[in-house]
This record gives C-alpha cells, sequence and structure tokens, in this order.
C-alpha cells in the first residue's frame, strides 16, 4: 500500500508542495505554507482513475445546454450581483471582514427565500439564540426559516437529507469538520474537505448553499485561494466597516457576469439596497474642491458615478509618498510619468495621494484621466469647473484612448445632472448629441490640459 505522504498549500495562491519551507514557491508569501492530509483517492471520480470503460465521450454538439432555473430572493442588489437570482445546486461564497455584514445579509436572504419554499441556516458561531436576536432586530421574527446549530458537516448532511430545503446558509464555512479527518476544526484541511462535501451535496441534491467564508489578515477568502476554486460563485464585501455602505462584488460567478456590484446602506434595520449608487459616491457639494473629479466607472453591467481626490503636497521627503487608496498605486507612478513627459508638469518634489472617495476599490483604466485632472487641480488648489465628468485612459505616449461602454456612461453622467464631459474623442457617441451635455473630445493629453 501507498504511504500517504504529508502536503503543504499555501494560504494565499493554493499552491501545494510536497516539503514545508518558510516562503511559498510560488507566491513569494511567508509563513503560508499549512499542512494537508492526503485523502485517500475515492474509487469513484476523476481522480480514481484506472477503470477503462465507464464513461463515453459525447460529442459537444450532442449535449443539450441547461438553462439555468433562477430563484429571485427579491433582494434587487443581490440578485444583481449573482446575475439576475440564484441558481438551484449552485454554490456561493461570502467572503468579507468580520463585522461587515455578512449573517445579517444571509438571514436577510434566507428569510426572503423561505417565503418561497423552505430554508435552512446551520449557524456554527452563533448560537440560535442570538441569530433570533438578529431576526428580531431585522423585523423578520414570523418568517418561516428553520434554524441548526451544528458544526459536524455529516450531520448538516443529514439535515439536508431529511429536511430537504431549496437553499442552505452555513455560517461559517471555518466551523465546519468532518469526521473523517484528524486534524483540527479551522485548519486547512478540514476546510477544504468540509467544502468539498457540501459541494458535492449541492451538486447531487440542487440546493443551493450560501457559505459564509472569513478573510485571512492577507485578504484571501476563507484562508486558502482553494475554495475559491471549488464553488460556483464568490461574493466580496469590499467597503471596510467603518463606512456606512456596504459594496459586495462578484469576484467570480459561473452564472453570470463577473465584477458585478451590489451597493448596499447599513442601517438600525439590517441592509438596505441602495437604489441610486451613483448618487451616494459623489461629493456632497455640487461646486466642488480643488483636487477633486468625478468620474464615470462601469463596474460589471452598471455605469458608476464616483469622485477622485487628489492631494498634492510639497514633500521634505527624498523619496516623496505616493499613496494610493481604492487603485493601482503602480498605475500612479506610470501618470506621473506621462503627465511630466508630456504634460510638462513634474512632481517628483511633491507628496501624491489619491483616492477613490466611498471605500470602492476599481481596477479600472479609464480613471486615468480623471487622475490626472484631480492632480493638476490639486496642484495649482483651483477646483473644477461644476458639472463635469471625466473619462478615459491614457497611454505612455500620451494619448487618450477609448474605454468599453463609452455611451453608457455619458448617459448615466447626464441623468445624474452633469452638464460637460472631457472623453476620448473614440468615446463620442455617434448621433454626437445628448441633450443635456457638451462633450468636448480629446485625442492627446496636452489637449486634455489645454482644456482645463
Ligand atoms: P454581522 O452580520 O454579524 O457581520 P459578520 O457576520 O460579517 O461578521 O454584522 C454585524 C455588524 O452589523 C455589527 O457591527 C452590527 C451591525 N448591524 C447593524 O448596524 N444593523 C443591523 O440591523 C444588524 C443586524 C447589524
Ligand atoms: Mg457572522
Amino acid at each position: 500500500m501507498a504511504k500517504s505522504r504529508e502536503r503543504y498549500v499555501c494560504e494565499a495562491c493554493g499552491t501545494e508542495v510536497s516539503r514545508w519551507s518558510g516562503r511559498c514557491p510560488d507566491c513569494g508569501a511567508w509563513n503560508t505554507l499549512n499542512e494537508v492530509s492526503r485523502i485517500a483517492p475515492r474509487s469513484s471520480g476523476l481522480r480514481g482513475g484506472g477503470y477503462a470503460g465507464t464513461t463515453d465521450v459525447v460529442p459537444l454538439n450532442a449535449v443539450k445546454a441547461e438553462t439555468h432555473h433562477r430563484i429571485v430572493t427579491g433582494i434587487g442588489e443581490f440578485d444583481r450581483v449573482l446575475g439576475g437570482g440564484v441558481v438551484g445546486g449552485s454554490v456561493i461564497l461570502i467572503g468579507g471582514d468580520p463585522g461587515i455584514g455578512k449573517s445579517t445579509l444571509l438571514l436577510q436572504v434566507a428569510a426572503r427565500l423561505a417565503t418561497q419554499s423552505p430554508v435552512l441556516y446551520v449557524t456554527g458561531e452563533e448560537s440560535p439564540a442570538q441569530v433570533a436576536l438578529r431576526a428580531a432586530r431585522l423585523g423578520l421574527t414570523d418568517s418561516a426559516l428553520t434554524l441548526a446549530a451544528e458544526t459536524r458537516v455529516e450531520a448538516v448532511l443529514d439535515l439536508i437529507a431529511r429536511s430537504g430545503p431549496t437553499a442552505v446558509v452555513i455560517d461559517s464555512v471555518q466551523t465546519m469538520f468532518s469526521d473523517a479527518l484528524s486534524s483540527t476544526p479551522g485548519s486547512v484541511s478540514q476546510l477544504r474537505e468540509s467544502t468539498a462535501m457540501l459541494v458535492r451535496s449541492a451538486k447531487q441534491s440542487g440546493v443551493v448553499m450560501f457559505l459564509v467564508g472569513h478573510v485571512t489578515k492577507q485578504g484571501a477568502i476563507a484562508g486558502p485561494r482553494v475554495l475559491e476554486h471549488m464553488v460556483d460563485t464568490v461574493l466580496y464585501f469590499e467597503s471596510d466597516a467603518g463606512s456606512r455602505y456596504r459594496v459586495i462584488r462578484a469576484v467570480k460567478n459561473r452564472f453570470g457576469g463577473a465584477n458585478e456590484l451590489g451597493v448596499f446602506a447599513m442601517t438600525t434595520q439590517g441592509l438596505k439596497e441602495v437604489r441610486n449608487p451613483s448618487a451616494i459616491f459623489l461629493a456632497r457639494d455640487k461646486d466642488g474642491s480643488p483636487g477633486s473629479v468625478i468620474t464615470v466607472l462601469r463596474e460589471g453591467t452598471r455605469p458608476l458615478l464616483v469622485e477622485i481626490q487628489a492631494l498634492v503636497d510639497e514633500s521634505p521627503l527624498a523619496n516623496p509618498r505616493r499613496v494610493v487608496l481604492g487603485s493601482d498605486a503602480n498605475r500612479l507612478g506610470m501618470l506621473l510619468a506621462v503627465l511630466h513627459r508630456h504634460g510638462g508638469r513634474a512632481l517628483y518634489g511633491h507628496d501624491v495621494y489619491i483616492n477613490v472617495v466611498g471605500g470602492l476599490r476599481t481596477s479600472e483604466t479609464g480613471i486615468d484621466l480623471a487622475i490626472i485632472f484631480a492632480l493638476i487641480s490639486s496642484l495649482s488648489d483651483r477646483p473644477l469647473p461644476a458639472g463635469l465628468v471625466v473619462f478615459g485612459e491614457v497611454g505612455l505616449g500620451g494619448e487618450i484612448r477609448p474605454v468599453y461602454g463609452g455611451e453608457e456612461r455619458l448617459a448615466e453622467a447626464a441623468t445624474q445632472g452633469f452638464t460637460r464631459a472631457i472623453v476620448p474623442a473614440a468615446n463620442i457617441p455617434r448621433s454626437r448629441t445628448i441633450k443635456t451635455m457638451t462633450l468636448q473630445p480629446v485625442r492627446v493629453l496636452a489637449e486634455a490640459l489645454d482644456l482645463l
């Protein structure tokens, strides 16, 4: 018989190695390798191997594509991030910092689903009394939801088999453990095996499985990245707990678009949908202050107005500070170089801070031009004109490149009452008119700076 050998999995990137070391050989993170016990190969499934003749190949065009049956939760922003409701048999991992509102959101979702069909809420962290207290706070006391305080996966699977719910919430997956493994609950191997068992159960029975996952200090969902590969959908609470607003992003979605955002406000009665998210990310006063620019992002299928702020200040340091919150810091370095080379403004004697207001994080390059405008506005201490929006990608040659979905972005800005837009020439709509808005196309950085 083959001896079972130890394996180690990196918490940060999910790499598996056979020998422990202090540093992950793949991603270079320190102290992230955890021992996992090798689970004996099963006789079924791909890992079994060696059993000839049990599976036939089928031509792709002979396979009938399934259309997914979606259950609409009725919480619009949540349905939106999922791509229009939950799909039967899918597994949805919801990650976020402690106290951000994972349990609150899922209790609200579960109660909504429970009005249509049976739903089971498995609580591994809190007692049923604590969950009931939260339910009272949310005004959900007469919900048909059923509760179970359980952390043993086998018992949970048994409960699912006996009570036949359409949806199950596991709060949280880190508290689950399986009898089949000897390692302690919460360890990487327990987490992987418990999740695998829950996923298998969801696929076999068609139950919708919501898994709450905690985030490690490194920011990876539920510790090992490997969980993200096992589930169908990964949702992530982005904003910090200090803010009133909660942004949920679909990081991965097998049944819908990734990067879709849902916006909620945390109130004393739980999470409330924000119907007009553009409004909350904008500055309170329309007049604007130096260093503040409004741009239009496109997150998922929705254009979203956000405020970009820059602060440029003389630096006493030999290496001035470059701090970026909510976007890519390397990109700022690039933009500063482009601004110097093609715009004639040198900021190497200045500290530069950039902030995407509202705790939003974006990786969009469409905010480049807005960042440059914010820098110049802060440097010259002059506010930009009211009613102006700016977007566009800036290339290394100083050219202003078009962004995806320009027309929708302009339409959203017009809806929110903006009257002037400085945008890449290629993003000007063919009909060339938006009634309430003056459009100013730009091709190169120098042209854009002249407009200021
Ligand atoms: P919770 O859902 O317990 O967070 P998680 O499960 O992600 O750890 O949310 C807890 C926070 O939300 C807590 O700080 C209190 C706050 N909260 C409200 O502001 N209003 C409410 O109605 C509820 C239920 C919680
Ligand atoms: Mg919780």
